[in-house]
């Protein structure tokens, strides 16, 4: 296993995320982890990141001491490396030109680290390698031991190698995809230097988590809110797997729901997969709890807590539940881990049912907390599950409630129902659903004039949102052809009663977010 130290680079990450695509587990954790905590983690490798800071300033986050003593490889990329410089007896100080962007790097020497990895040949028989740079320092004297393995024009000491000691460092990013080998030097340095193993596959991920989940839960039974959305359905199947009818699921449907989404999640796990699957129609009581609210932050408190309601008043008909199974994933545990450290950047507030464990006083059960939102993905084809439900877009906790502008009504809703389906049925029917990250419609509480035949109309409008992301912290939106936005524009004042205007949302994230609420 390799471990990542966090200096609080945006990219972090993504470091862990190569790394497991190497087939080797990896841990994040803030740079200042504690000497014990390293030693029981017991790394193969250890691997710094990038961050904001410099480090030939005074204050700066330090690699601890004993990282460079444990005998095992380092590598060291942007901050990381300079650090490792800077502490081990090298120069670091502010470039004269600042690198951001593509570089163009040479290889030099046979370093282990970049052994057989070149995108292009030098005239003179280098190694060339494109690469992504982000950084205003550089290393300007080697540390002792250390030899230069690559070099670009405004750095000569690029990458740098103690063959002996196994410690690598790089200037250049190998974890985006900018770099166009990085995932060949990731893995070099977990396989070839750090001597991982690919051991870290989707069906040992199961193996290991089945055999967790049972020695948690005993014979107990465990309670999971199953709401439809990937991470929910990776543990329903999971747990399954693991403990068969000591899972009772809880699908509630609060009216807010897609096109089709209950009958959906019924047929996939209560009648395919024969998990025991308890469906609450709580529509009514949704619809009448946000009765005259349009406040948006008043409209999710409400659906939250009616959530909580309903979901507790089924668990208190169930009292030989122990545990409660939650769809926590790798990137919310760093993410609340650095917010207690002050490292994160960003917090989503959109965690749906924070709190019911200890309400309900119930232990936690969380299968997926290690793991990645691809590395879910992966697993959840494995366990079985449809690949268009693991691969579905994501859907906000409160559903259709933040897609009807103001407030919500039963009309509001199987109007937005019936659109939002006809948006994402064709989008599947020209291969572009996979190409977008995320897509749906939204109720506008306007009404607009129109004409249909020869009658004049005076009815809703509906938006389409379409948006290509990564993080979805920040997004473009889609530029979908005007062909496929004509016809779907076609269908819904066609078929969609009570419609008679489509509109299409040309902002990107930032200023606007992905949903209009
Ligand atoms: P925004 O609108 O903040 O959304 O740009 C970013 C992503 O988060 C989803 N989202 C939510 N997910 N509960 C969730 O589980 C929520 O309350 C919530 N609000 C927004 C949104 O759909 C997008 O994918």
């Amino acid at each position: 296993r390799i471990l990542i130290l966090d200096f609080g680079s945006q990219y972090t990450q993504l470091i862990a995320r190569r790394v497991r695509e190497a087939g080797v587990y990896s841990e994040v954790h803030p740079w200042e982890m504690p000497s014990e905590a390293v030693r029981a983690f017991a790394p193969s490798g250890v691997i710094l990141s990038g961050g904001p800071q410099s480090a030939h300033a005074q204050e700066t986050p330090r690699v601890a001491p004993l990282i460079f003593e444990l005998g095992v490889p380092v590598l060291g990329i942007c901050y990381g490396m300079q650090t490792m410089a800077a502490q081990l007896g090298g120069r670091v100080a502010p470039a004269q030109q600042h690198e951001y962007g593509y570089a163009q790097v040479r290889a030099r020497g046979h370093s282990q680290l970049l052994r057989e990895i070149e995108d292009h040949t030098s005239p003179d028989g280098y190694g060339l390698l494109d690469v992504w740079m982000s950084h205003g320092d550089r290393v300007e004297a080697l540390p002792e031991g250390f030899s230069v393995i690559a070099e670009t024009d405004n750095a000569p000491l690029a990458g740098i190698a103690d063959e002996t000691r196994r410690f690598y460092g790089v200037q250049f990013h190998p974890e985006v995809t900018h770099t166009h080998q990085g995932q060949r030097i990731i893995e070099r340095f977990c396989h070839a230097i750090c001597g991982c193993r690919r051991l870290w596959t989707p069906s040992n991920i199961i193996d290991d988590a089945i055999t967790a989940i049972q020695a948690q839960t005993g014979d107990d039974e465990v309670l999971l809110g199953l709401s439809g959305g990937v991470d929910s359905s990776v543990v329903a199947a999971l747990l399954h797997r693991a403990i068969g009818d000591r899972l009772i699921c809880v699908f509630v449907d609060n009216g807010l729901l897609r096109h089709g989404e209950g009958d959906q999640v019924m047929a996939t796990f209560a009648r395919h997969m024969g998990v025991r699957v308890l469906r609450v129609d709580a529509e009514a009581q949704f619809l009448d709890r946000l009765s005259g609210v349009s406040d948006p932050e008043e409209k999710r408190k409400r659906i939250g807590n009616t959530f909580i309601e309903v979901f507790e008043a089924e668990a208190a008909k169930l009292p030989g539940v122990q545990w409660l199974a939650q769809g926590t994933i790798y990137p919310d545990v760093i993410e609340s881990a650095g917010a207690k450290t002050g490292q994160a950047k960003v917090i989503k507030s959109h965690h749906n049912v924070g709190g019911l464990p200890e309400r309900m006083r119930l232990g936690l059960v969380e299968p997926l907390r290690e793991l990645f939102k691809d590395e879910v993905r992966r697993i959840g084809i494995e366990l079985g599950l449809p690949a268009e439900m693991v691969y579905r877009h994501p859907f906000p906790g409160p559903g259709l409630g933040v897609r009807i502008l103001g407030e919500v009504q039963k009309d509001s809703a199987d109007t937005l129902r019936l659109a939002d389906h006809l948006f994402i049925e064709e989008l599947r029917a020209a291969e572009l659903y996979d190409q977008v990250s995320q897509a749906f419609a939204v109720f506008l509480p306007v009404r607009s004039v129109g004409v249909v035949g020869d009658n004049r109309c005076y009815e809703h409008v509906i938006a389409l949102r379409a948006v290509e992301t990564i993080d979805f912290m920040t997004a473009r939106w889609a530029h979908l052809p005007y062909p496929f936005l004509d016809r779907v524009s076609t269908r819904i004042v066609n078929e969609v009663p009570g419609v008679s205007r489509v509109v299409y949302d040309i902002t990107g994230k930032p200023p606007g977010t992905i949903e209009w609420e």
